[in-house]
C-alpha cells in the first residue's frame, strides 16, 4: 500500500485549504439551524447539501460503511454519534463534526453548539475543551513535538477538574481522513514526534465532566461517557507552517476569539 506522505506538497496544502473553508462553512452555516424541535437528521442533512453545494464531497458517507455526512454527538455523546430521528431539547449540547473532500483531499473540523439555553455546566464544559483545543494549537511549530500539544491540553483539562478521553485521537489528514502520525490529547512534553513544516493534522480533544473511560453503543459506532457524564469536543485540521501554525479549517465567526487567545500568551 502507498503511504501517505507526512509531509503535503504546496499543492495539496492548497486543495486542504479549499476542502477546509467548505467544512468550516458548513459550521459557521449550521449554528442558526441548532434549536429546540429540530433533528440530528435534519442538521446532517443541512450539512451534506452544503458541502456538496461549493463542490466538495461529504468524506464520511461510506467511510467503513457510516451512512452520514456528520457525526452529530448529543450530551454524553463523546463521538461518532449518528444522525437520526432525535429531536433536540432544550439545553441540549451537541458537537457536530463533518470532513469534505475536495479532489481527494481531506479537512475535518468539529465544534459545539446548544439547543437554546445551556446548562452552566454543559456551557464549562465546552468553553474549557475549547480554550484546551486553542492551548494545544498554540504549541504547533516547527522544532516542538506532539507530546507539547498533548501536555497542553491535558494540563488545561487537569487545572479545571475534567478528564481527558485517551481511547480516540487525533491524526494525520491528507490523500485519506485519517492518516499517521496519531495525536494525542495528552503527553509529556518534548516527547513524540518532532513537528516540521508541511506537516498536516487534526487536534481534537475530547473532554468529559465526569472519567475519561468511554463505551461504544451497540450500533457499533456512537461512543458515550461510561459514567453518563456530559462530554465536549473541538477539532481543527492544522498545518505546520514555517512560522508556526496555520489553522486551516478556522471558521469567519472564529477569528476574533482565536486571536485573542492566541495573543494572551
Ligand atoms: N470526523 C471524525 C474524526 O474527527 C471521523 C468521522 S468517522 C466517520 O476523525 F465514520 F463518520 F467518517
Ligand atoms: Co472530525
Ligand atoms: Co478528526
Amino acid at each position: 500500500m502507498l503511504m501517505p506522505a507526512l509531509i503535503k506538497s504546496p499543492e495539496a496544502i492548497a486543495t486542504m485549504r479549499e476542502a477546509a473553508t467548505i467544512v468550516a462553512g458548513a459550521l459557521d452555516m449550521i449554528g442558526a439551524h441548532v434549536k429546540p424541535g429540530v433533528t440530528t437528521a435534519e442538521l446532517d442533512a443541512l450539512c451534506h447539501r452544503f458541502i456538496e453545494a461549493q463542490g466538495g464531497v461529504a468524506a464520511c458517507v461510506g467511510y467503513q460503511g457510516y451512512r452520514h455526512a456528520t457525526c452529530i454527538s448529543v450530551n454524553q455523546v463523546v463521538c461518532h454519534g449518528v444522525p437520526g430521528p432525535r429531536q433536540l431539547k432544550e439545553g441540549d449540547c451537541l458537537n457536530i463534526d463533518l470532513v469534505a473532500q475536495v479532489r481527494g483531499i481531506h479537512a475535518d473540523t468539529s465544534a459545539m453548539f446548544f439547543a437554546g439555553k445551556p446548562g452552566i455546566a454543559a456551557a464549562r464544559l465546552a468553553r474549557i475543551t475549547q480554550e484546551a483545543l486553542y492551548l494545544g494549537i498554540r504549541e504547533v511549530k516547527p522544532g516542538a513535538t506532539l507530546g507539547d500539544v498533548g501536555a497542553a491540553i491535558q494540563q488545561h483539562a487537569a487545572r479545571h477538574g475534567v478528564s481527558v478521553v485517551r481511547d480516540f485521537c487525533g491524526h494525520g489528514i491528507g490523500t485519506a481522513m485519517h492518516e499517521e502520525p496519531q495525536v494525542a490529547h495528552f503527553g509529556q512534553r518534548g516527547t513524540g514526534r518532532m513537528l516540521v513544516p508541511g506537516m498536516t493534522f487534526t487536534i481534537e480533544p475530547m473532554l468529559n465532566a465526569g472519567g475519561p473511560q468511554v463505551r461504544v453503543m451497540p450500533d457499533g459506532w456512537t461512543v458515550v461517557t461510561r459514567d453518563r457524564s456530559l462530554s465536549a469536543q473541538w477539532e481543527h485540521t492544522v498545518l505546520v507552517a514555517q512560522g508556526g501554525v496555520e489553522v486551516l479549517t478556522l471558521r469567519a465567526s472564529e477569528r476574533a476569539t482565536f486571536g485573542a487567545m492566541a495573543a494572551a500568551g
